[in-house]
């Protein structure tokens, strides 16, 4: 990424010029144009009433479909709007024909939320959770990922990019084992919108949930479904009102696409904030962004690990903008309650949320440091220096 683009980052963002923000995986900085575009938004509601701004701007709103299906390489009709990450995965996952003894395969990276649904779904119907071994670097285990397939699983679900630290899992190797199969494979790609190049088709994948607030740099309370075509006959949307259904003859029908998964009512200002920050992301460009992303945190770890005392927890072969890190004898959230109180904003990444991965490891509370484009190498220095003050 140029200069003039850090440049322009930065002054668009005009919280870098008082805060540290190293919680991006939480919620990162919103650009001004995508404040602006939310507040806008509003402004016409309050002027012109909820129907007629919807109505008046409904290119902004329709935004929302084209510009993901730009940034996932897919198409309008297989985006759905969705309040969160959760709730556009749920809709895959409570979609799929649950019948005793059906598996799943996740791996032990899995984003609590999701493990949650699974342990339901476990004790409605009797499915069957598994979980496929990680290789020497901590991701997906592929090879065994092609072994453990067998005539009950039904859904392959991975986190793209885990909640508690660096591991990118191998999405589109996951992807080709799937396929060989026909095994239906839903990706989490919370913490990858945003951080890398997403490519539907490239990955493989048959349904993909993200948010708008966390790498995409979208305003909080949105987020986003992507359903191939090809897999909407095999879900039956949780939830229908007249919006994603009709009533035809004695029965109903449902709407042609994704927007199935919808409900009527929605933030259509977050959806317009999201749509524009989906535009920012194209315009500064996917990949410029995620190779910064990817070089500030590999700079973080490096510097982290330097220090007497800190561990950084981070596993993977690829590694993405998500550092987690522990300190000897000094608990993980005294330390970010001490940056914090500093300016310096990271967070805490605890069992809740990885219920797998901390009892697997035997992770104590670590402390997540997520660094975006618009961070830069002083930043982590100064980070690195505030926690070897500590
Ligand atoms: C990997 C992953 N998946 C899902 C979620 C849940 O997102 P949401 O809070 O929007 O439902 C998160 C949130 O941190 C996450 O990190």
């Amino acid at each position: 990424m140029t200069p003039e683009t850090v440049a322009r980052l930065r002054r668009e963002t005009p919280a870098c010029a008082t805060l540290l923000h190293f919680n991006n995986a939480g919620s990162s900085l919103i650009p001004d144009l995508v404040h602006q575009t939310v507040l806008d938004y509003l402004e016409a509601e309050r002027r012109m009433g909820g129907y007629e701004a919807e109505a008046a701007l409904a290119a902004r709103l329709e935004r929302f479909y084209t510009g993901f299906a730009e940034l996932l390489g897919a198409e309008p009709a297989e985006i759905a709007w969705a309040e969160s990450a959760t709730r556009a995965w749920d809709s895959v996952f409570y979609g799929l024909d649950w019948q005793e003894g059906d598996e799943v395969i996740i791996h032990v990276s899995d984003y609590g939320s999701n493990t949650l649904s699974l342990l339901q779904m476990q004790a409605r119907k009797g499915i069957a959770v598994r979980e496929c071994p990680s290789d020497g670097s901590g991701q997906i285990d592929v090879d065994a990922l092609d072994r453990m397939i067998g005539p009950r699983t039904k859904l392959v679900a991975l986190s793209h990019i885990p909640t508690q630290g660096g591991l990118v899992n191998p999405g589109a190797e996951v992807g080709r084992v799937t396929r060989d199969h026909g095994v239906f494979y839903l990706l989490d790609a919370c913490q990858s919108l945003g951080q890398v190049e997403v490519d539907v088709r490239a990955i493989g994948c048959d349904a993909l949930s993200g948010t708008g607030r966390k790498f995409l740099r979208g305003p909080r309370g949105t987020g986003v479904l992507w359903v191939s075509r090809a897999a909407l006959d095999r879900l039956d949307p949780p939830f229908i009102d007249g919006h994603s259904a009709f009533v035809s003859g004695d029965g109903f029908e449902w709407e042609p696409g994704a927007k199935r998964f919808e409900a009527f009512e929605q933030n259509y200002a977050g959806k317009a904030g999201l749509a524009r920050a989906v535009d920012y992301a194209l315009e500064i460009g996917m990949a410029a962004i995620a190779e910064r992303i990817a070089g500030l945190a590999e700079q973080l770890r490096e510097e982290l690990a330097s220090l007497p005392g800190v561990t950084v927890r981070d596993q993977g072969e690829r590694k993405g903008g998500i550092v987690t890190f522990t300190v000897e004898d000094k608990p993980s959230r005294g330390i970010v309650a001490a940056l914090g109180a500093q300016g310096i904003n990271c967070s805490l990444s605890y069992a809740r949320w990885a219920p797998r991965d901390f009892a697997r490891r035997h992770l104590p509370e670590m402390v997540r440091a997520s660094v975006h484009a618009y961070n830069t190498p002083a930043e982590i220095g100064r980070f690195v220096a505030a926690v070897a003050e500590l």
